[in-house]
């Protein structure tokens, strides 16, 4: 696998792959990865002929400074599931090699991120929008993947693609699970085997909110669900919501024409965690 921590050394290598005629698929990250990253770039190697994996804790996107600090860094680790997966290329830039100068731009993202996440962290979108837009210009991909766990981020990013008519097809790939329904995330390596056990019910709780959307009202879903969280001392709630899967707007009533989706965000001691469920 060749690193690149200069976006320079990068574009020279792609522009003799592109120049093959050989198709770029790119998965950004911000490391400590695990299998639902390995899964992402399965399905790139699958569909493209060359694949670039980025690791970039990006500063922008963090509202919380302590959260930014705590984010975990396994670089090592990260180099060797990369390599056991056939990533070809390692893009690794520094702070500066991103943000060469202060970005101040500020994207207009049609209000999807006002909602849910964007309540509880504001700020965090138009940092994700920032440095997605930057890895793309670097990279030039043909596909990018991301994961379905972040399904506001997945359809922010498809929003700003479009807008911004930026060249490269956007891929959502299923959050991949713990056998015990815990979704995967880079923030569960802050967590003890006992919380994560506890965590499990979370997903649990979205498979009983996916069975009530037989019998009950968007409302009493979102009840019961919040009741049973917020019964479990080890969470500290922060929303649930039901919302449209493409404008992320708050479902009033079930339309078998429009999918709903079930989005979660919870502490537990301080690390936050989402999940979400289709309907
Ligand atoms: O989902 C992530 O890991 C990050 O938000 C992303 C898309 C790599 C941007 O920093």
């Amino acid at each position: 696998m060749n690193v690149f921590e200069k976006a320079v050394e990068l574009n020279q290598f792609l522009l003799s792959a592109r120049e093959k005629g050989k198709s770029v698929g790119f998965v950004p990250t911000m490391g400590a990865l695990h299998n639902g990253h390995s899964s992402l770039i399965n399905k790139a190697k699958h569909e493209n002929e060359v694949v670039v994996a980025s690791i970039f804790v990006n500063p922008t996107q963090f509202n919380n400074p302590d959260d930014l600090k705590k984010y975990p860094r396994t670089i090592e680790a990260d180099k060797e599931l990369l390599q056991k997966n056939g990533c070809d290329v390692l893009f690794f830039p520094s702070i500066d090699e991103i943000y060469p100068q202060k970005d101040t731009t500020v994207f207009d993202l049609g209000g999807l991120d006002t909602l849910m996440e964007g309540k509880f962290r504001p700020g965090h979108f138009n940092g994700v929008a920032m440095v997605v837009k930057r890895l793309f210009e670097i990279v030039q991909p043909n596909n990018a993947y991301f994961g379905e766990k972040d399904f506001q981020q997945l359809a922010i990013i498809r929003y700003m693609v479009k807008s911004e008519n930026l060249p490269v097809n956007i891929i959502g790939c299923p959050t991949l699970r713990e056998t015990s329904g815990l979704a995967m995330s880079s923030r569960n390596t802050r967590l003890t085997e006992q919380e994560k056990a506890e965590a499990a019910a979370i997903y649990k709780a979205l498979i009983e909110a996916k069975a009530n959307t037989k019998t009950a009202t968007p409302q009493k879903v979102k009840k019961i669900f919040e009741e049973s969280i917020r019964q479990n001392p080890v969470f500290k709630f922060e929303y649930f919501e039901i919302v449209d899967s493409e404008a992320l707007l708050p479902v009033e009533e079930w339309n078998s024409k429009r999918k709903a989706v079930g989005c979660v965000a919870l502490w537990i001691r301080d690390v936050r965690l989402i999940d979400n469920i289709v309907f």
